[in-house]
């Protein structure tokens, strides 16, 4: 890529693959939203504060729910503190503006300075949601009748949004985005992503979490994976624990930090003692006896 495009390297807290680093270059240099699709846990919301950490920038995060709508984001007409302030307020209710509350994206636009715009989990709102977006994103600009006023955005936002990769998206908003797709992390990119946030961790350690972890994920029929957060979350519980290496390929120690439904539970423990039989190992007893006592 040209060296003028290059402005995001990625930041000391947060690993990003060249991929990653090229769709976040790309889309502020056409400035286009970047879609960020994945697993959960694999580093989606925490890549928009990366991108405005290395850039020094400030972040503003709209977390959307079920609930939200894109008026949302723009501004709410606070009607019912006017209808209180015209009978028992002393204020002048005759100035609209000041009952008028600016939302996540309004915030951004009105921003002195470019910033980064985080819409997190757009795909928890309804369909409609991101098609309502379309012209606001497009434009940078809003209209607020209330106030016969249009709030403009001095500098483009960087906007990063995310999504988990089950819900598919209108192909009218997908046009107007960069996507990019997080793939899950190799074991050595795991490694680099362990290490920031465990830096002292025993390499003997890690290296048998990490291998129990892939063996763990590659079981057939596992209905929810363990991802990044997890394993790291698993990391810490084993250091607190005092767990050994040896430790971890014996008892398989919180399976439940890992592991989050009793259907997986049940089926790694089934596959694992099939194996652990084929191997006339006796060793997983152990685990099963905790866990079926
Ligand atoms: N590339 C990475 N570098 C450093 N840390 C990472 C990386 N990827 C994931 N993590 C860590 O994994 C955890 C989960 O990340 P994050 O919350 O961003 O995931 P997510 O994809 O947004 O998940 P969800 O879909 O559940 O919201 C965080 O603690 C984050 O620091
Ligand atoms: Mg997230």
């Amino acid at each position: 890529m040209a060296k003028k495009m290059l402005q995001y390297q990625g930041s000391s807290d947060y690993i990003v693959s060249d991929e990653m680093r090229n769709s976040v270059n790309i889309a502020m240099a056409l400035g286009k939203p970047l879609l960020i699709k994945g697993e959960p846990g694999t580093g989606k919301t925490v890549l928009a504060q990366s991108i405005a950490n290395a850039l020094n920038k400030k972040l503003i995060v709209w977390n959307i729910k079920s609930t939200t709508k894109a008026q949302d984001g723009l501004y709410l007409y606070d009607t019912v503190q006017r209808l209180y302030d015209s009978q028992f307020g002393d204020g002048d209710v005759g100035n609209i503006k000041q009952y008028i509350q600016l939302g996540k994206l309004g915030e951004a636009f009105m921003a002195k300075e470019q910033l980064v715009l985080l819409i997190d989990e757009i795909d928890k709102a309804d369909m409609e949601f991101p098609n309502d977006l379309l012209w606001e994103l497009d434009q940078m600009s809003f209209y607020i009748p209330e106030t016969r006023e249009t709030i403009t955005a001095h500098t483009r936002p960087i906007v990063i949004i995310t999504s988990n990769a089950e819900k598919e998206l209108p192909d009218a908003f997908l046009r107007r985005c960069i996507f990019h797709y997080i793939e899950f992390p190799s074991p050595e990119t795991m490694e680099k992503i362990i290490r920031v946030h465990h830096p002292e961790l025993e390499k003997k350690l890690m290296d048998q979490a990490m291998e129990t972890f892939y063996v763990l994920r590659n079981i057939t029929n596992i209905q929810k994976k363990p991802s990044t957060s997890e394993l790291i979350d698993w990391l810490q519980a084993l250091v607190v624990g005092g767990i050994t290496p040896k430790d971890i390929k014996q008892e398989m120690p919180f399976l439940g930090v890992l592991l989050k439904k009793n259907e997986d539970l049940d089926q790694v423990l089934e596959q694992v003692y099939e194996r652990q039989v084929n191997k006339k190992d006796k060793s997983i007893n152990k685990t099963l006896s905790r866990f079926y006592r």
